[in-house]
């Protein structure tokens, strides 16, 4: 079980709230994060790096995407970390949330200008994904006389490695890496470079690869760090005399909970985070110096999503009602005030996406089998056949390891409004994101003109 829950009489706390408690005071569907576990969640990451990178300083750049509450952006920003974006919408979250405009990695979705205006003049470094993309920093950079910082997304080809990738087990990582869209194809990557070289308007502060959740197997992590310096020395080869100040290789460190709903292949044994850490920084070191780098002065930067996120939340939901079928097919359900579209998950799943407790009942012995579901009008089918106590309405069920990539996924079928959030703090819980209101579900609906006035011409082809 996750380091901020325990079982306390027979009710389950998340840190030192009562989860039924909480589930009470604050309504459910609602998800709960604890704050103390992402901040020791955080340290650990940061210390595993800093620990084996002493050549210059080691940037942890959380991903926003997977846990994208402003509240919680604060907390990591006062822990020293920064914050890796995806687009305008999480720059401005970065932004609001209090990030340092220099810990700020501009990444994906730079195809507008008006992005790269607002990164560089914040001072925050742009991510490039296609040649595209430097000619609009260029000009942006050039448009507000400021010299743009660049890093460029590389796609290192794991050329001996064969090993399946647990996204997609049929097939290679090396395969899904390469047909993947992200990263600048390396046959464009190199004419850009040598035209970046001739250029004052922007620095090339390095290289950016994110690999992705692919693998628990260090040898693969071996294998992307390798890569990666070989393309920096391609990179080299037609910008000379340049070296990285930052190499960046993304996220996709496994969660300790290893429960994450995007992976199909979890539960075997894979390396420890301090494992990928010693994996990652000897390979750098060593592939550096045999390509003529000195490793002094780089900085070493990861940019974790789910390793940091997904064991710091839970999701709690309220039997609503409770139904069995004694004839032709016997069968118990207990209903639930949430759904798969809160959970980022759909259709029949044949096995649970997360592990649950009775939050009020953790130490009730099993009646028996049931389904537990969710409420919208599909099948909902998110534990199937699974033992638990006898439930009854107002029980309270605790999804565990909801804290990455689940709540930005929630959607409204059905019309429903998503829940909140709560942040929990030693015995404390306050709003991070309030619940939505069935007044917003409809907040964006319009009339289209021509509904009151079907006389006007129409205005598609003038
Ligand atoms: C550029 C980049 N960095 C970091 C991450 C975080 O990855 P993870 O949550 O697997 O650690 C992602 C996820 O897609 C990403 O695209």
């Amino acid at each position: 079980m996750s380091t901020s829950l325990s079982i306390r009489g027979g009710r389950l706390f998340i840190e030192e709230c009562d989860a039924t408690a909480l589930a009470e005071r604050f309504g459910t569907p609602l998800f709960a994060v604890s704050l103390n576990h992402v901040r020791a969640n955080l340290q650990r990451i940061k210390q595993a790096f800093t620990q084996r990178w002493s050549f210059g300083p080691v940037r942890i750049l959380c991903a926003f995407k997977a846990a994208p509450l402003l509240a919680l952006r604060r907390i990591l920003s006062e822990e020293g970390s920064g914050c890796d974006v995806f687009g305008p919408g999480e720059l401005e979250g970065a932004i609001r949330g209090g990030e340092q405009p220099s810990l700020i990695s501009v990444n994906g979705d730079i195809t507008a200008g008006a992005i790269v205006r607002r990164g560089i003049e914040r001072g925050a470094r742009i991510g490039i994904d296609s040649p595209r993309e430097a000619n609009l920093c260029v000009e942006e950079a050039k448009a507000l006389a400021r010299r743009a910082r660049l890093m460029v997304r590389v796609k290192p080809f794991l050329a001996d490695l064969a090993l399946n990738s647990d996204f997609l087990p049929s097939m290679e990582i090396r395969e899904l890496t390469q047909v993947i869209k992200y990263g600048i194809p390396t046959s464009e990557l190199l004419p850009m470079v040598r035209q970046l070289s001739q250029s004052e308007d922007i620095e090339l502060i390095g290289v950016h690869a994110h690999m992705g959740r692919h693998s628990k197997y260090p040898e693969v992590w071996q294998a992307w760090a390798h890569h990666c310096v070989e393309l920096i020395d391609q990179v080299r080869q037609q910008f000379p005399g340049w070296s990285p100040q930052i190499i960046n290789l993304g996220g996709g460190f496994p969660s300790e909970s290893d429960r994450d709903t995007d992976v199909a292949v979890q539960g075997y044994a894979g390396a420890t985070l301090e494992k990928f850490a010693s994996v990652i920084t000897t390979t750098l070191e060593s592939t550096l110096r045999k390509f003529g780098f000195n490793p002094e002065g780089v900085t070493l930067e990861l940019e974790p999503g789910r390793s940091l996120h997904t064991d710091t939340a839970i999701h709690l939901a309220t039997v609503k009602n409770c139904k069995a079928e004694q004839l032709h097919r016997p069968r118990r359900w207990a209903e639930m005030d949430t759904s798969e579209v809160f959970l980022g998950i759909g259709g029949l799943n044949d096995s649970p996406p997360f592990d649950f407790i009775i939050a009020n009942k953790a130490d009730h012995p099993s009646d028996g089998e049931r389904d537990l579901v969710g409420m919208t009008c599909n099948a909902e089918l998110l534990f199937s056949q699974v033992a638990t106590p006898n439930l009854v309405p107002g029980d309270v069920v605790a999804l565990l390891n909801t804290g990455a990539y689940i709540e930005p996924m929630a959607a409204n079928f059905n019309s429903l409004p998503r829940p909140g959030t709560v942040l929990v703090q030693g015995n404390d819980a306050d709003w991070a994101k309030r619940p939505e209101r069935v007044e917003e579900v409809f907040a964006r609906d319009t009339e289209p003109y021509f509904f009151a006035n079907p006389e006007k011409g129409a205005t598609c082809n003038d």
